[in-house]
């Protein structure tokens, strides 16, 4: 179960302008206690919310208000399952680039349980599914969303922290995506896209030139767990590496410090 803290300190960390993670350091170090002193006034309005939103914090949706008076859902993911029978040597062995789709929807918990395999928390510490250099965590996930039940169409920052999805974008971006990625339309086909980005000043102001390296090694780690996830979950993900960095950040919404790295379209086969 995530705290209330977990949840609002998660809050404080979304940027007004879009949903992904603005680069944290230093401040990402802050402790929550003086991030919530920062933010005084909106902590006690948004801790009001949060306290009443928490009979839905598996599963459903708290209303809150962007600053601009949009109305923002936050959609938290059900619970993940955090210990699955199917074994992982026939997870690896099984395991292939999938490129047709069944057409099926796919679940919120099963879009839950691909996000927390990448990215989702495990330790007290913070510390999550996929190793980071420095235990920096440079990576953002995007969910670009077209046939999932539950979630409208549109384009989603994952929040580790509080296993919740922000929305960024609304409306179906999988065409617009499939063009960025050299026109590979069956991109389009799967019902929703796990985009990984990265805000790298995060690792290279600790590693530099070197962190970028050390960004695409972990963004690796991090797609291989989704790989293994989707086939003990009965799903088929397939890998994008050929896009055009400038036009899919577009369509991510991305921030600009945030660099697009891989895409992962996934689906039922
Ligand atoms: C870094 C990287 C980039 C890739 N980019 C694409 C891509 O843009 N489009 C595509 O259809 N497959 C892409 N692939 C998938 C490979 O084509 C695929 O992994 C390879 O053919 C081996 O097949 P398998 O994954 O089924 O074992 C990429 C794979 C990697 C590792």
């Amino acid at each position: 179960m995530i705290s209330r803290e977990a949840l609002i300190n998660s809050h404080f960390v979304i940027p007004a302008k879009a949903g992904i993670q603005k680069n944290q350091h230093p401040g990402h170090r802050l402790s929550p206690v003086r991030r919530i002193n920062q933010h005084f006034p909106s902590c006690l309005l948004l801790a009001a919310l949060l306290w009443l939103s928490a009979p839905l914090a598996a599963g459903g949706e708290a209303a809150t208000a962007s600053p601009k008076g949009i109305r923002m859902e936050t959609i938290f993911l059900p619970h993940p399952r955090t210990d699955g029978d199917f074994p992982v040597e026939r997870a690896m062995r099984q395991r292939r680039s999938v490129r047709h789709y069944s057409g099926a929807a796919l679940s919120l918990s099963e879009i839950g349980q691909l996000l927390w395999s990448a990215q989702g928390i495990t330790g007290t510490d913070g510390r999550r599914t996929a190793p980071s250099a420095g235990a920096l965590y440079p990576l953002e996930l995007a969910l670009v969303a077209g046939n999932v039940a539950g979630l409208s169409p549109g384009v989603y920052r994952y929040n580790p922290s509080a296993h919740a999805l922000t929305p960024v974008a609304a409306g179906d971006r999988r065409a617009q995506l499939a063009q960025a990625a050299l026109d590979q339309a069956w991109m389009e086909t799967a019902p929703a896209v796990i985009a990984f980005g990265a805000a790298e000043e995060r690792t290279t102001w600790k590693y530099g030139r070197r962190g970028i390296g050390y960004i695409y090694i972990e963004a690796g780690h991090a797609a291989q767990n989704v790989f293994l996830q989707a086939e003990a979950l009965g799903l088929g993900a397939g890998v994008v590496g050929a896009f055009d960095d400038s036009r899919t950040a577009a369509v991510l919404n991305l921030p600009q410090d945030t660099r697009p790295l891989y895409l992962m379209p996934v689906g039922k086969p």
